[in-house]
């Protein structure tokens, strides 16, 4: 693993050294998809690991098994960190893969593809908050110094992982052009979370009988992936995540961040997403 104080970049994004690298980044972006996988897209803190285990819940038809005893990321490995092609090229027949790339980046590799993707929006406002406390525990991740200053740097796109805008924009762009592509809000999947996970089951087409759909649920409860170490990332050592300066699973919540925004910092953000986001209209359940 390399220092956790560098930096990767590609196309003028960056991403935290100690997972990714100039080869693991390559290897994403010329990635041979097969018709056969999931991609589940996402910008980070927007509810990446809560789908992955709504994937995997709804794959193993409720059984917690498989969520009970391998890691996230190694049931669903991010396409673009350094341990991928390991995972990835080890498994045969169905896989579930994640990734934080803005869809530019991952066009090519898609192309004609048939895999189904599911990508997860929030509201940018608790995006930016989460982010905000993620970076305080998250060693690999510079100092956020103030919430304000953290909030001009996401805006102007200069984060890691590069800009919410750029990145919903791009992936929202392809509904009805890639064969299989399915968008899904954590606002919606807060306010009825079995309503959507009926949506994904059936998406996926692996829809689940009253007892595997509340086997599901259980499993995808704030609660219960808050207590399972296997997602709510408290085997990560200290030195990467600081578990004493914050908890991965921190609130879960839709409309939280009314108690971090000025009023101020709402007027700044709003005047930037609506001059970012005229072409592309899309309103959040916790505006
Ligand atoms: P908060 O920091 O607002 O609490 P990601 O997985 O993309 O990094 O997103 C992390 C965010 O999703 C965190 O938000 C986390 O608490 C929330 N989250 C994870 N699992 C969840 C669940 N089962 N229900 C609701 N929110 C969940």
């Amino acid at each position: 693993m390399a220092r956790l104080d560098v930096r990767e970049t590609l196309h003028n994004i960056s991403f935290p050294g100690h997972l990714h690298t100039q080869d693991s980044l390559n290897y994403a972006i010329n990635f041979p998809f097969r018709d056969t996988d999931t991609l589940i897209a996402t910008y980070p803190k927007s509810g990446t690991t809560w789908m992955q285990g709504i994937v995997t819940a709804i794959e193993n038809r409720g059984d917690p098994h498989l969520s009970k005893t391998v890691p996230n990321w190694t049931r669903a490995p991010w396409l673009e960190q350094y341990y991928s092609p390991g995972v990835l090229e080890a498994s045969h027949g169905h896989r579930i893969i994640t990734t934080h790339l803005p869809y530019q980046l991952l066009a090519n590799a898609l192309q004609d593809s048939k895999a189904k993707i599911i990508y997860v929006i929030r509201n940018p406002r608790d995006v930016v908050v989460s982010y905000y406390y993620f970076h305080k525990m998250a060693n690999f991740l510079p100092d956020p110094n103030s919430f304000d200053e953290f909030l001009d740097e996401f805006l102007e796109g200069k984060v890691s992982y590069g800009s919410w805008f750029d990145h919903v924009k791009g992936w929202t762009s392809q509904a009805g052009v890639l064969a299989n592509f399915f968008c899904i809000s954590y606002e919606e999947m807060w306010l009825d979370l079995q309503g959507c996970m009926k949506r994904i089951s059936s998406f996926l087409e692996c829809p689940l009988v009253d007892e595997e759909l509340a086997r599901s649920l259980k499993q995808c409860s704030f609660s219960s992936m808050r207590d399972n170490p296997m997602v709510n990332y408290t085997q990560v050592p200290n030195e990467i995540m600081d578990h004493s300066k914050g908890h991965f699973m921190r609130k879960g919540k839709i409309g939280d961040w009314r108690n971090t925004f000025t009023e101020v910092q709402i007027d700044h953000f709003d005047n930037v997403y609506s001059s970012q986001m005229q072409n592309c209209p899309i309103t959040f359940l916790s505006e």
